[in-house]
């Protein structure tokens, strides 16, 4: 758990939403240099409305992981989180009994009991075999941890927290299957357990669930799914990535973010090539390009680079092969890079003779 921090204003992401106030919301989470896609961020708002999970599929590097990190960080907000391999248990993730502590408990009980007229013995020790399923000896998981804050943060009026149930692909049938009850009915139930469950029934109240998955370790159960509002995260449009790539680096000049996203859009129509660069690489790219003051692309340079986005060895044996073509292509003119560019940046309108007016060319 990353608890949030206690001395600064916490936001409610559900009532910006509920208030109708999403674009606030947007921009809050743009803050923290993640750009949301405009389609995903509106399945967002409505798992937010609806209370139920989101559901998030999409190819490595797309930024999965990283939405409910931004949203956590934006709104100053605990963030819980289950990462998905194998073996998880559902102890790990919802609760256990700390059975040394009962052990202990137990043992001081007898031994109490053992002083007290025989007639008291029996009542005296069976009320202390009830209180060792108190909550004292409850360990909390991840995930029990998230519900039962949402309760708390409920009496207390204050925003819930985020649950992360990352790469879930990996859980396996048994840990999807106890994440059903939570999911559905925000509840836990605890056999023995003197309160009986923990968690939250109020939809509006109850943590902010997203769920991750790569599809590709298990197929997820259709129970598990259908408890979700579903987006897939695909690769952006140029527009879009050219945003995430100027916010994640800001000190990047304009060649810098033309010539790292030209090479990656002309790596990516590479036919033959199975594994495309995502957004992880594009970014990595451009990030390497700021850091080494590169403003020009030859072979060379390009081979230095290679390591960030060709991660196989038909893949390198691929792109070499294309050397001469991706330095072409990223020092090249391409109508939307450079017109978004030229949009923001004077000297580079001037540069390509566009006008700094979107969509026009002088
Ligand atoms: N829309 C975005 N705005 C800003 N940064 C992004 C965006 N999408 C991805 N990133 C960045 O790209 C990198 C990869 O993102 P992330 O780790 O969330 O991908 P993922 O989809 O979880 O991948 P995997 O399936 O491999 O776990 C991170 O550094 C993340 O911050
Ligand atoms: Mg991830």
């Amino acid at each position: 758990m990353i608890p949030h921090d206690p001395s600064k204003a916490q936001v409610d992401p559900r009532s910006l939403v509920f208030a109708g106030r999403d674009r606030e919301l947007y921009q809050v989470i743009t803050a923290t240099g993640y750009v949301p896609d405009d389609q995903n961020f509106s399945d967002f708002c409505e798992s937010l409305k609806s209370g139920r999970p989101w559901l998030i599929s999409g190819t490595r590097g797309s930024g999965k992981t990283a939405f409910p990190e931004a949203l956590a960080s934006a709104c100053n907000l605990t963030l819980c989180v289950v990462a998905g391999r194998d073996g998880l248990t559902q102890e790990e993730i919802l609760y256990d009994w700390d059975r040394e502590e009962q052990e202990i408990w137990m043992r001081e009980n007898l031994a109490i009991a053992k002083g007290l007229p025989v007639n008291e013995q029996s009542a005296f020790l069976e009320s202390a075999r009830i209180k060792k399923w108190q909550r004292e000896f409850l360990i909390l998981g991840e995930v029990g941890l998230a519900y039962d804050l949402a309760a708390k943060a409920a009496d207390s009026e204050s925003p819930p927290p985020v649950l992360l149930l990352d790469e879930s692909d990996k859980f396996g049938a048994s840990i999807e299957d106890s994440l059903l009850m939570p999911l559905e009915r925000g509840l836990i139930h605890i056999p023995r357990y003197e309160g009986g469950f923990i968690g939250i029934t109020d939809r509006s109240m109850r943590p902010i669930v997203v769920t991750t998955s790569n599809d590709l370790r298990n197929k997820l159960s259709s129970p598990f799914v259908s408890r979700h509002v579903f987006s897939s995260f695909a690769t952006p449009s140029l527009e879009k990535e050219l945003e995430i790539l100027a916010a994640r680096n800001p000190e990047a000049t304009s060649s810098q973010l033309a010539l790292a996203i030209k090479l990656l859009d002309a790596v990516r129509g590479i036919a033959g090539l199975e594994d495309h660069p995502s957004i992880r690489e594009s970014i990595d790219m451009s990030s390497a390009f700021t850091r080494d003051s590169v403003g020009d692309l030859d072979t060379q340079t390009l081979r230095r680079y290679l390591c960030h986005f060709v991660k196989s060895v038909s893949a390198q044996e691929l792109l070499r092969l294309q050397d001469d073509y991706l330095v072409s292509s990223a020092t090249a003119y391409h109508p939307i890079v450079d017109q978004w560019l030229a949009a923001r940046d004077t000297e580079w309108a001037g540069q390509w003779g566009l006008s700094s007016t979107p969509e026009t060319c002088i």
